[in-house]
């Protein structure tokens, strides 16, 4: 098929100027279309053929980096463009869009970034918020700062795509906007449903598993099917449905593994057949902890749908199925957007317009966090430093470091270590090679911990000529040390912006040292005379990583990067520390000075 006839054999062509005019007629439109049908590659090219790109860009914003490269690349083929010219994208740290981009593809962290430097979106004429039922924090945002926006630009229009579940909730949210369905959009628990039916009286005999979001959507699908089962009469075998979930006591839950009473029609006490929307292990936020952990949640669809293609005998039974997920914005550190709420001169965070608003603790323990940086005063409000710390995208701490490494003197320095901060393990260590692996990275290990020796790491590599060669026998990820070049370049090209400048502290390594204690003072800990370490703010024990430069050596203090809980809480990036730097880094956080004692956090926000 020619490109033309790929893209008129999509199900959205057949509503294509039904969608323009739906667009001319409203200002925010709530799209809803199963995957595949076009929403994404198409829409954007609709509204440019009908003018829209006359008065500014079409902006179309994705939850993940990933989608926004290849969908644009997609689009900019079936526009016959570069890709950057007409069709471009935006992620962080890397900008794909040219003077003459009219269609954008990109995060939705970068819209907001966008709408930081200009509220209004003037080079705009329509907003696209896509995938907005995976409802990550930045699309919750900007759910919140585009309903701002088009009061004050009525010219300027919004389309929020939705699975079905939802369409309801962000109409009532966008101000009864239309809701304009492409059909062929199934809703999943009724599919579910329908599917346990038709197992149930069409299939030999077996036990149903079907996985579902929650507790209360369980008993609502047990409530319909039960109903559902009685309209059919006498004469069909009977079903017996068995909700289970953790808040139902143990003995209701065990009851599933008791084999079907003889006269019933299931016979068989083994789960025969499977209708699975699928679950993913998932990063979450713990705000009491302070830390994140992997918790289970619903996969998107279109993992989904992955799943379906690989799966054997039960494919045939797996309904399409798009869980409403739980907010990102209830599960995860805000710390990040009240930065940059606060920056745009949104205070009154209480009475911010959130379609789901953040648990209070989760919020609180984000403005503990910023005041703790020095990003909010007393009253809670930003400061000088805070707001330059907007400017960065990245987490609050990583921020401070950077601005910190500026009066220090290591900017330079700085520069490389946030940069692969900001990616994935640099080291690679491959299972038939884990000896020689360890080997070579021990090369690279300071005796002051891991930051450092990702110093050595970048630095070795920059004198290589960055040579993937390099990479190669020194067993480094190629891509990831690419990556991390670039990642350096925005980053310089931001502190060259915002006028912080770059200066090197040679030998003088301490100072770089020094500099990760003005952001991460709080991920602090000290060695427990036991075992492992003790953190000085909540005391919890927590361990080095054999991996660490560390690891084996006797640093009695230490700040970490992140905490990982796997078998033990592993601190990953570790670098020993002098604890008067931890004082003079945030004196009134360890006010009760470091004798040993847990210090006392402020928590007046
Ligand atoms: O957004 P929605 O799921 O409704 O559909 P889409 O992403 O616009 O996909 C429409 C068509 O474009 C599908 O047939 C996809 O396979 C194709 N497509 C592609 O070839 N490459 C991409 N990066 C994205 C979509
Ligand atoms: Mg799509």
């Amino acid at each position: 098929m020619s490109i033309k006839q790929q893209r008129e054999s999509l199900p959205v062509f057949a509503f294509r100027n039904q969608l323009i005019k739906a667009v001319h007629e409203n200002q925010i439109l709530i799209v809803v279309g199963e995957t595949g049908s076009g929403k994404t590659t198409q829409l954007t090219q609709y509204l440019a053929e009908a003018g829209f790109t006359n008065k500014g860009m079409i902006g179309c914003t994705q939850p993940r980096r990933v989608a926004a490269m290849s969908v644009a690349k997609r689009v900019a083929e079936e526009v016959g463009c570069q890709l950057g010219d007409e069709v471009g994208y935006t992620i962080r740290f890397e900008d794909c869009t040219s003077p003459s981009t009219k269609i954008k593809y990109m995060t939705d962290g970068m819209l907001e970034r966008e709408i930081l430097m200009d509220p209004d979106l003037r080079r705009y004429s329509v907003i696209m918020l896509d995938e907005a039922h995976e409802r990550t924090i930045a699309t919750d945002v900007l759910f919140a700062l585009l309903k701002k926006t088009v009061k004050r630009r009525t010219d300027l229009k919004i389309i929020v795509t939705s699975a079905t579940l939802d369409a309801d909730k962000f109409s009532a949210y966008f101000n009864e906007c239309p809701i304009f369905t492409i059909p062929g959009q199934s809703d999943y628990l009724d599919t579910a449903l329908v599917t346990v039916m038709t197992i149930h009286l069409t299939e030999p005999p077996g036990d149903i598993l079907v996985f579902l979001t929650g507790s209360e959507e369980i008993d609502t699908a047990a409530e319909i099917l039960y109903e559902r089962m009685k309209a059919l009469g006498p004469g069909v075998p009977e079903l017996i449905i068995l909700p289970v979930y953790s808040a139902l006591p143990s003995e209701m839950q065990s009851r599933i593994f008791d084999p079907a009473p003889p006269e019933t029609s299931i016979t068989i006490d083994h789960i025969y057949y499977v209708v699975d929307p699928g679950f993913v292990k998932q990063n979450a936020y713990d705000p009491k902890l302070g830390m994140d952990s992997l918790v289970v949640t619903p996969i998107s669809q279109a993992q989904a749908n992955q799943r379906a293609g690989r799966a054997g005998r039960t494919a045939a039974y797996q309904s399409e199925m798009l869980p409403t997920t739980i907010p990102e914005i209830q599960r995860q550190n805000l710390a990040n957007t009240i930065l940059m709420l606060k920056a745009m001169g949104i205070n009154d965070l209480l009475h911010f317009d959130f379609m789901d608003p953040p648990p209070t603790n989760t919020m609180l323990t984000a403005l503990e966090e910023l005041y703790a940086l020095s990003a909010l005063d007393d009253e809670g409000l930003l400061t000088r430093l805070g707001r330059k710390m907007a400017d960065f995208p990245m987490e609050p701490a990583l921020a401070k470091v950077l601005i910190g490494a500026v009066d220090i003197g290591c900017s330079d320095e700085m520069l490389s270590i946030v940069a692969l901060l900001n990616l994935p393990n640099v080291f690679y260590r491959p299972k038939e090679k884990q000896t020689q692996a360890d080997q070579k990275k021990a090369k690279f290990h300071d005796p002051h911990g891991d930051h450092l020796t990702l110093l050595n790491v970048y630095k070795a590599w920059k004198n290589s000529g960055y040579a993937a060669a390099w990479c190669f026998e020194n067993f480094i990820q190629a891509r990831s040390m690419k990556r991390a070049k670039e990642v350096r370049e925005q980053l310089t090209k931001i502190m060259e912006r915002y006028r912080h400048p770059i200066v090197s502290c040679g030998r003088d390594t301490n100072k770089v040292r020094q500099a990760l204690c003005s952001g991460f003072f709080r991920n602090s800990a000290r060695k427990d005379p036991q075992e492992g370490y003790k953190t000085l703010v909540e005391g919890t024990p927590v361990y080095l990583h054999p991996s660490s430069a560390l690891f084996g050596k006797q640093a009695e203090w230490v700040i970490y990067h992140t905490l990982v809980l796997t078998s033990k809480e592993y601190m990953h990036c570790t670098t020993s520390i002098e604890p008067k730097w931890l004082v003079s880094a945030a004196p009134t956080f360890f006010k009760r000075g470091l004798s040993g004692r847990t210090p006392r956090t402020r928590s007046r926000v």
